[in-house]
């Protein structure tokens, strides 16, 4: 259906019924969990846990991080699933069509509107991963080794060419993925890449451990310093990363549960992706913090922290350049499906609501983020003066999406699940039978979400 020219006659739109009739599905539900997987996993799973974790001391980060994805992540995961599913609509329609209160419509828009955002500044660090692999494979960063990675990477980022240049060529890969479609796209790209993936991480993780002191590396990770834990900071930050890790409340989650089939079971699929997904992260900083400490690096040094850490372990280890390669490559790849993911959500609505063919609606909307990044690409650089209280562009962006944009659009989901639906209506949805553990789902939906995302948001304020 890509290249397809459309039909322009207007016709008839009943505002419930925007979707043209043949929805693609995922051709298999490995397919599917596999695809979302893709979508959790990413960037967020190497780049911003380690850099996050490390500025918020580790392992009560780390605590607090895990019961956030248990408690909230879960449960509104299959929330967002099902809102796609039972619609199988764009993340905009989903929310119009399943009740009478329009009014949703602008949930789903406002989540649209965050998937594009994130995609602005997402494309710019897997820009960075993009140029580490062409990097390592050139030899030019092997050549600057002993100990002047940070110097190379402040180097590349305060470039004001680079990283716009990187940065763009994310967003055409990306494009050229969502143009090739659902299966033939999206689903087959990630099937190959996901497990790749998984085993490159557990190889650096088992080198990691091997390194002369990475005992302390593994204290910092996984024993908690009970006093953080009074920190309001440390909720917020754990809270922002369990939603942008899991893909929480951007409606990419919502646009994937719609492509899947009728009788897929939604509940099991969340925990393997939430469970999957947070493995990764804990095998990533196991790969990372024990180098951290190895190499005397701070841990809470920020952004630059795994395009820093990961070469000195390259540097060292046998056979590291094939390693650079080959993670620098995949972390790329990674950070591409979740990409895909984040544009695929509104190139859905545009290819519904105004009956565009993919391939136009993915080059518009690539335009359109690409444009929006290029201020988070020269953040550290050109636009480096560019502060808000004492963060720069990219940053503050990523602060405010992950940690109040995509919080927000968890508390939606919540609501429209929890609360606008039916009892009934929520239990089909997921396909659960009416039994103790749909209870338990509803009242982590109608209850515990929202107070706690109220909560932390108050004390941050308050606090
Ligand atoms: N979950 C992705 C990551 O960890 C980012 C993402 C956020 C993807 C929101 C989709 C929606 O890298």
């Amino acid at each position: 259906m890509s290249g397809a020219k459309v039909h322009r006659e207007p016709v008839e739109r009943d505002p419930v019924q925007r979707e043209p009739v043949e929805r693609e599905h995922w051709n298999s539900r490995a397919g599917f969990v596999l695809a979302t997987i893709g979508c959790a996993a990413g960037l967020g799973n190497i780049w911003r846990f380690s850099y996050v974790a490390g500025e918020n001391g580790g392992a009560a980060f780390l605590l607090i991080y895990v019961a956030c994805i248990a408690v909230l992540g879960v449960p509104l995961m299959l929330g967002e699933f099902c809102i796609g599913r039972r619609a199988q609509a764009d993340a905009v329609s989903s929310f119009g069509s399943v009740t009478r209160h329009s009014a949703w419509g602008v949930a789903g828009w406002l989540m649209v509107a965050a998937s594009c955002v994130l995609l602005s500044y997402y494309a710019v660090i897997a820009g960075w991963a993009y140029k580490y692999f062409a990097g390592y494979l050139s030899g030019v960063i092997t050549d600057t080794a002993g100990g002047k990675f940070a110097d190379y990477f402040n180097a590349f980022v305060a470039d004001p060419f680079e990283p716009v240049l990187w940065q763009l060529v994310v967003v055409v890969s990306t494009e050229v993925v969502v143009v090739a479609g659902v299966q033939r796209g999206i689903e087959r790209f990630n099937k190959i890449l996901m497990p790749l993936l998984g085993a490159t991480v557990i190889v650096l993780a088992g080198y990691g451990l091997s390194l002369d002191g990475a005992s302390k590396g593994l204290t910092f990770l996984f024993r908690p310093d009970w006093a953080a834990l009074a920190d309001p900071a440390v909720y917020f930050a754990a809270l922002g990363q369990a939603f942008f890790t899991l893909g929480i409340g951007a409606d990419a989650l919502l646009t994937y549960g719609s492509y899947a089939p009728k009788g897929e079971k939604l509940a099991p699929a969340a925990i393997t992706v939430a469970a999957g997904d947070t493995l990764f992260a804990v095998i990533a900083g196991v790969a990372i913090f024990p180098a951290v400490f190895a190499f005397g690096l701070d841990p809470a040094q920020g952004p630059m922290l795994a395009f820093v850490t990961l070469p000195e372990i390259f540097s060292v280890m046998p056979g590291g350049w094939l390693f650079a390669n080959a993670f620098f490559v995949l972390l790329g790849l990674a950070a591409l499906t979740s990409a895909v993911s984040l544009l695929e959500v509104s190139c859905a609505v545009l290819m519904s609501r105004l009956q565009w063919s993919r391939r136009k609606s993915a080059i518009v909307m690539g335009c359109v983020v690409f444009a929006a990044g290029v201020p988070s690409a020269l953040g550290f650089g050109l636009l480096a003066g560019i502060q808000f209280s004492g963060l720069g562009i990219l940053e503050s962006i990523d602060r405010i999406a992950s940690g109040i944009v995509l919080p927000i659009g968890g508390l939606l989901i919540a609501l429209f699940v929890g609360w606008a639906w039916s009892r009934t209506d929520a239990i089909d949805a997921a396909g659960l039978p009416d039994g103790s553990l749909a209870s338990a789902w509803l009242f982590l939906l109608r209850y515990v979400s929202p107070c706690l995302i109220a909560l932390i948001f108050l004390w941050l304020l308050f606090g």
